[in-house]
Formats: C-alpha cells, sequence, structure tokens
C-alpha cells in the first residue's frame, strides 16, 4: 500500500452537524488508513495559516472566522493516490456542483457551509500534516492483512 497521506478536516458544519461518523466511515469502507485524528477548536492564528495561500481572496476573513468559530476533527489518511481520491469523494469547492455520492454533493449546499476539507496536493498534504499535527500525533503502523478484511 502507498504511503501517501491526506489531511482531512471536518470543518465546524461538519460538527455541529453531527456528520463525523458518516466523514470517517466513507474513507474507512473506501479502504483507507486512519493515522491521525483529533478534534481542535482553532485559533484564529491557526486557520489563517492553514488558508494563507488564499489571504487575497475576498472570502478569506470570513473562511478564516468560521473555521476558528467551533471545533474541528483534523485527520491524517494513508493510502493509495489518497490525495487526489479524497478530493474526489469529497466533490467540488460547490456543493450545488458536486456530484451525487460525494461528501458534499451528499451532504452540503453551500460553497462557505461545506463541511469537509481535503488537501490538493501531496506536498500541501505534509505541509498541512506539520501544521495541525504534533510529532508524536500521527501514527505510522501497518494493517493486518487477512483474507476476512477488505
Ligand atoms: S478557489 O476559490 O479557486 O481558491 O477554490 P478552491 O481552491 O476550491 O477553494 C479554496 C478554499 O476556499 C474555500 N472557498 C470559500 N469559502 C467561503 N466562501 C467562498 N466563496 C469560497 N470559495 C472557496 C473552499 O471551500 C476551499 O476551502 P477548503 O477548506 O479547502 O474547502
Amino acid at each position: 500500500m502507498s504511503s501517501e497521506r491526506s489531511f482531512i478536516m471536518i470543518k465546524p458544519d461538519g460538527v455541529q452537524r453531527n456528520l463525523v461518523s458518516e466523514i470517517i466511515g466513507r474513507f474507512e469502507r473506501r479502504g483507507y488508513k486512519l493515522c491521525g485524528l483529533k478534534m481542535v477548536q482553532p485559533t484564529r492564528q491557526l486557520a489563517e495559516s492553514h488558508y494563507a495561500d488564499l489571504s487575497e481572496r475576498p472570502f478569506f476573513g470570513d473562511l478564516c472566522t468560521f473555521l476558528s468559530s467551533s471545533p474541528v476533527v483534523a485527520m491524517v489518511w494513508a493510502g493509495a493516490d489518497v490525495v487526489k481520491q479524497g478530493r474526489t469523494m469529497i466533490g467540488a469547492t460547490d456543493p450545488l456542483k458536486s456530484a451525487p455520492g460525494t461528501i458534499r454533493g451528499d451532504l452540503a449546499l453551500v460553497t462557505g457551509k461545506n463541511v469537509i476539507h481535503g488537501s490538493d496536493s501531496c506536498e500541501n498534504a505534509e505541509k498541512e500534516i506539520a501544521l495541525w499535527f504534533k510529532d508524536g500525533e500521527v501514527c505510522n503502523y501497518e494493517q493486518v492483512t487477512a483474507p476476512w478484511i477488505y
């Protein structure tokens, strides 16, 4: 199995709407390996660091205010092509343009409340993991392989 990792975050609306197990279940059932998981109430500074690349965008302030308004669930998932496949599972930024079957296409309606974030490249995934997780908080373990595990 590839060691590729992605940073996946259930944003405040996903936590408030009790969608945590629904979202985690989708990644588990797809076959990805959970390597890191924590609930965090992000500071404004952490939100601004996470979205630093968007600092010139008109929605930057509102996005950071929203992200730091309530707890999020920060996760590291690993497995084959998880960055690209994770984005496919998440769907388009605008939920109204997200296909049914995707997380946003099934669970969201509005861009500013689109439930989940997923890294857009392997390089950004590693940067985001380093931003959100301290050394020792991400587990590196072998999954048991057996004929009864799919
Ligand atoms: S963009 O607009 O081209 O940068 O689009 P994208 O790369 O898909 O989005 C980057 C993140 O910005 C969020 N976003 C918004 N938030 C609030 N309001 C508006 N209008 C808006 N447009 C984009 C989008 O959800 C992405 O955040 P994450 O957390 O990755 O979903």
